[in-house]
């Protein structure tokens, strides 16, 4: 491998910058020429390529978003968008790819490898934290920070007013930004996808829990099915009309923001381990952390996440609120 290009795609997250920083000087490191696809697979296909060095990832580290943009490609999406994409590459003789993105992310780059001899590492960059193959995804840690500071901000007002407020999270197909944040905040009650936790079970526990409490937040996830934060509201509102409830929806202020030192390291550490593995012959994985080692895994097992520590997670959720 000579030639190296990085791409972020997917939502965005905090930490990306830091993770094209490493995939660009590990790739200096060993000598490599490292180039820049701008707007993911978009710019792949259009041919929005450039070479990148040392300097062009300077003083990133700390910054929130990606200096390289994102899009989440419909070209891509066909075999004509891949092919063209893969012409692309070879104009700049390319040998290697670096793709940092969540599930949409690593499905296209399988199906790159799968249509043109080309190899593709990952990095997990994502909010929801939704891949299997890392404890962490990078954002996800400035992501659930970012939400616990805000809920703090809204259990004060929520305290002063005794109301109980409804307060929606992101997460696409996954709870773990509601679960996390929600322990971190003393939530009375969290609705993620992955459980059986409903609206009845949270009625149950506004009628039967603890009435020695003056506030009350109860986090959900953007993807429960029950219909998001304003429906849940509802909800309440007609078998408890004499709580003063509020809905507040934190949004893609989640995405942005300086990432934490957790998620610059993270960042850092899989930059590093994604160059080498392509320097060693590996494709069509992403590179995680799994118990504090780097693991790999290949890209149809990473999007096929079920986080095993959730029903644990729940379980303290109701017995310290
Ligand atoms: O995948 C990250 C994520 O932030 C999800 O939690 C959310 O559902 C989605 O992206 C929102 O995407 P967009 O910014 O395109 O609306």
């Amino acid at each position: 491998i000579k030639n190296i290009a990085v791409f972020t795609s997917g939502g965005d997250s905090p930490g990306m910058n830091a993770a094209i920083r490493a995939v660009v000087r590990t790739s200096l490191h060993y000598n490599l020429n490292v180039f820049g696809i701008q707007r993911g697979y978009d710019g792949m296909v259009n041919g929005d390529i450039f070479p990148m060095d040392a300097k062009s990832v300077a003083n990133i580290i700390q910054r929130g978003g990606t200096i390289l943009k994102t899009a989440r490609s419909k070209e891509f999406r066909t075999v004509e968008g891949r092919q063209q994409a893969y012409e692309q590459i070879r104009k700049f003789q390319i040998d290697g790819l670096v793709a940092i993105g969540g599930d949409g992310t690593f499905t296209g780059a399988a199906k790159f490898i799968e249509e043109h001899d080309i190899p593709v590492m990952g990095l997990p960059g994502t909010i929801d934290n939704d891949l299997a193959g890392t404890d962490f995804t990078i954002g996800y840690d400035t992501a659930i920070n970012t939400v616990i500071s805000a809920v703090d901000k809204i259990r004060d007002t929520a305290e002063s007013h005794d109301r109980l407020f409804i307060i929606e999270v992101m997460g696409r197909d996954s709870g773990l930004i509601a679960l996390r944040s929600g322990i971190g905040t003393g939530a009375e009650a969290i609705l993620i996808p992955e459980s059986a936790t409903n609206s009845k079970a949270l009625l149950e526990k506004l009628a039967h829990g603890r009435k020695d409490k003056s506030s009350k937040i109860v986090l959900v996830a953007e993807g429960d099915e029950e219909g998001g934060a304003f429906a849940i509201a509802e909800l309440v509102k007609k078998h408890f009309p004499n709580y003063d409830t509020r809905v507040s929806i934190l949004g893609h202020i989640q995405r942005g923001g300086s990432p934490t030192c957790m998620d610059r390291v993270l960042a850092s550490r899989l930059g590093v381990a994604a160059v080498e593995a392509l320097l060693a012959g590996r494709k069509g994985e992403m590179a995680g952390v799994i118990n504090g080692d780097i693991a790999f895994t290949p890209f149809n097992k990473a999007i096929k996440h079920i986080d095993s520590l959730t029903p644990s997670l729940l379980k303290i959720v109701d017995i310290l609120s």
